[in-house]
């Protein structure tokens, strides 16, 4: 039976998370596994990564989760990735990079111009950037022409630059600017190549994951989702998403955000 269906129609849908041992990724993976139109769940994780959530998922849904290795910032690795979905006898019909870094041992949101370190910065656009741009490098051109899918990269609000009004957060602002303008540069090329493609970005709305953490002291906590609410919603949204819609940056609630 072909897999490669329409969204709407959604017996037998084809997912990819990528990123998807933690945070918003992981609730991307559960959600997914838990609508009954979805026949398969590739969930990617770094060699490095803390599977034991994804393999408590994988004991509870067996062959419909599907685990793979990937590090976005690794030729490598995403050659062997490329090689991974090449083999696949589906189509992917949603696939959404929840990969992303905001802070880490080393690397603090930039306050000021004075704390912008050039290594720093480097490494936030290998990930946030680059990393998505070379995922959807391997993948769209294991879709065939006239397969309907999207490609969805998590995006941040505060990449637009259109509504930077606080400044400071330099890297990760301007990596995921440079992530839009990638979603932008693809969407216009598949247009032609994959027609029936949407390929968007999408803020997902703040979010309680270890990536937020250290930042929720002035929070709303009325606006600060857990990450099966933010999934459930981004599903919500991205199940609706067609060609129409490509090169699209998305809020959370289906609305457009400014570039
Ligand atoms: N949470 C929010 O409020 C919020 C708001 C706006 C936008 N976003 C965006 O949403 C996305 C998901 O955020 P989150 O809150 O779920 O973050 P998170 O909990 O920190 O999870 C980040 C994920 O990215 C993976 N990752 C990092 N570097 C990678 C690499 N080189 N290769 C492959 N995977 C890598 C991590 O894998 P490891 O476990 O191996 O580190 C982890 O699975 C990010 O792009 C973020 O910028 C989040």
């Amino acid at each position: 039976m072909s897999h490669r269906i329409s969204l709407n129609n959604k017996a037998a849908s084809t997912r990819l998370v990528v990123g998807g041992n933690r945070g918003i990724g992981i609730a991307l993976v559960e959600a997914q596994l838990g609508r009954p139109g979805v026949s398969t769940v590739i969930a990617t994780h770094r060699p490095t990564a803390d599977t034991a959530s994804l393999l408590e998922l994988k004991r509870r849904h067996g062959k419909k989760l599907i685990l793979q290795e990937l590090d976005v910032t690794s030729d490598s690795s995403l050659k062997a990735f490329g090689s991974f979905l090449a083999q696949q006898p589906f189509g992917i019909d949603l696939a959404i990079h929840a990969a992303g870094l905001l802070h880490d041992d080393d690397i603090a949101p930039e306050k000021s111009l004075a704390h912008c370190k050039a290594s720093h910065l480097m490494r936030l656009f290998e990930v946030n950037s680059i990393g998505p741009l070379m995922v959807a490098g391997a993948l769209i051109p294991t879709q065939k022409r006239n397969h309907r899918f999207t490609f969805a990269a998590l995006s941040a609000m505060v990449g637009s630059i259109g509504d930077n009004r606080l400044g400071g957060w330099y890297g990760y602002r301007a990596s995921k600017t440079a992530l839009n303008q990638f979603i932008r540069t693809m969407a216009n090329e598949c247009r032609l190549k994959h027609p029936r493609a949407a390929i968007v970005a999408i803020h997902p709305g703040t979010t309680d994951t270890d990536l937020s953490r250290p930042f929720q002291k002035n929070v709303d906590p009325e606006k600060l989702y857990s990450p099966m609410t933010t999934a459930n919603r981004l599903l919500g949204v991205l199940e609706g998403v067609d060609e129409s819609h490509s090169g699209q940056f998305l809020n959370w609630n289906g609305s457009t955000i400014p570039w």
